[in-house]
Order: structure tokens, then sequence, then C-alpha cells
């Protein structure tokens, strides 16, 4: 797999050392909460790639959720979240590459995990998200709609990302998202895919 040194497990690592995660709300993102919100089966597979903290399991735990999957390359914040949820019996935490991960889910979700990794790597995250999906399952969350400096992270447009993934997903839902934190009001997509 091509990988850029600088999106390394160390990198990764480091940032959670370093503690220069500027990502993290520290708590659910709300356009996620309110679509769970609305789902009644809490037995769903859900994947969350690139979780960091976690935040998105630990509302969907609370709601009732009972089979969730987080994975993530930086082991610092495995292990706090393996210590987490030592006695949780509904969740599974791995450290790992996600390009590297099997199983079978019903949803993943996406939270800044695509524009965290490589622009290189994105027809590769397609086919891996389309693999890891059951019949119906289908991808939810949010992508940038912007671009930005450097990266990560790395932004793209509802152009590219229809390009990307309509050969291996019916588009759903992809709308400016109504209900993001201040910091990203405007530059973030609210999407659904299902898989073909
Ligand atoms: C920008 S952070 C987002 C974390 C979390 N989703 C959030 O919103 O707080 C990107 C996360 O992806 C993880 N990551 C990067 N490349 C990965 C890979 N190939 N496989 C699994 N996790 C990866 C990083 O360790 C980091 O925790």
């Amino acid at each position: 797999m091509e990988e850029l040194s600088h999106l390394s497990q160390d990198f990764w690592n480091n940032r959670y050392e370093t503690n220069t995660t500027g990502w993290d709300l520290g708590t659910v993102s709300p356009p996620i909460q309110c679509y769970f919100d609305k789902i009644e089966n809490k037995d769903l597979r859900i994947l969350i790639p690139g979780a960091g903290n976690a935040h998105e399991a630990d509302y969907l735990l609370q709601a009732g959720f009972n089979d969730i999957t987080v994975i993530d390359i930086a082991p610092l914040v495995v292990k706090s979240l393996q210590e987490k949820y030592k006695h949780k019996q509904s969740i599974r935490i791995i450290q790992g590459d996600f390009f590297e991960h099997y199983g079978m889910y019903d949803i993943v979700i996406e939270q800044t995990f695509f524009c965290a990794i490589s622009p290189s790597l994105r027809s590769q995250y397609v086919t891996k998200m389309h693999s890891l999906l059951a019949e119906n399952g289908y991808i939810v969350g949010l992508l940038f709609n912007c671009s930005f400096e450097g990266g990560p992270p790395f932004g793209g447009n509802a152009d590219e990302y229809i390009r990307l993934f309509k050969p291996f997903f019916n588009i759903d839902l992809m709308e400016p998202c109504r209900n993001s934190i201040k910091p990203r009001v405007g530059n973030e997509l609210f999407l659904r895919f299902t898989k073909k």
C-alpha cells in the first residue's frame, strides 16, 4: 500500500502524544448524533474507522447500539479506548490500518477519516468501504466541501466525491450539512452512500 511517511502510524500517534488533536470535538458530532437518533434497530453492525477518541462510539453505546467496531492506527488512542471499554461487550476496539481490516458491516461512519488519509488513497478507500459493507450497507457521515493548504486535513468537493463513489455506491444523499459545529459551518457535506 502506498503511504506518505507523514501519515504513518508514528505521525498519528505523535499527534495524540503531543495533544495536537484540533479535529477532536470532545463530543459526538451533532449531525451524526441526529442521524442515529432516528434509527431503531440497535443490532446493526457499525464500523467507525479512524475513530480517534471515538466520541461517536460512546454516544452510540449510550443510545443502546450493541455491535460497534472502532479501528484506529494510533496505538496510544486505541490503548486508552481499550482501557475505557474493557468491560463493555458491545464494542470492539482494534488497533490497525483500515486498509488492512476485514469484516462485514451494515453501516460505516465517516467522521474526519477520509480527510486524514492521503488523497492518493481515495480510490482505495472507496473500494475498501465497498468490500466492508453488507448488501444494502452504507456509509453515513461528513465530508469536507472545501480545500485546505497542505494537509491533513485534505479537502475535496461534491464533484470529486461523485466521481469517486458513484461507480460503487448509490448517492442517496449528499447535501450541505445543516447542523455542523460552528468552525465547520458551510464547509461540510452530509452524506449517505449505499453499496451498489
Ligand atoms: C483527523 S483524526 C479523526 C479522529 C476522529 N474521527 C475524530 O473526528 O475525532 C484521523 C484519525 O484517523 C486515524 N488514522 C489515520 N490513518 C489511518 C488508517 N490508515 N487506519 C486507521 N486509522 C487511521 C488517526 O490515527 C486519527 O485518529
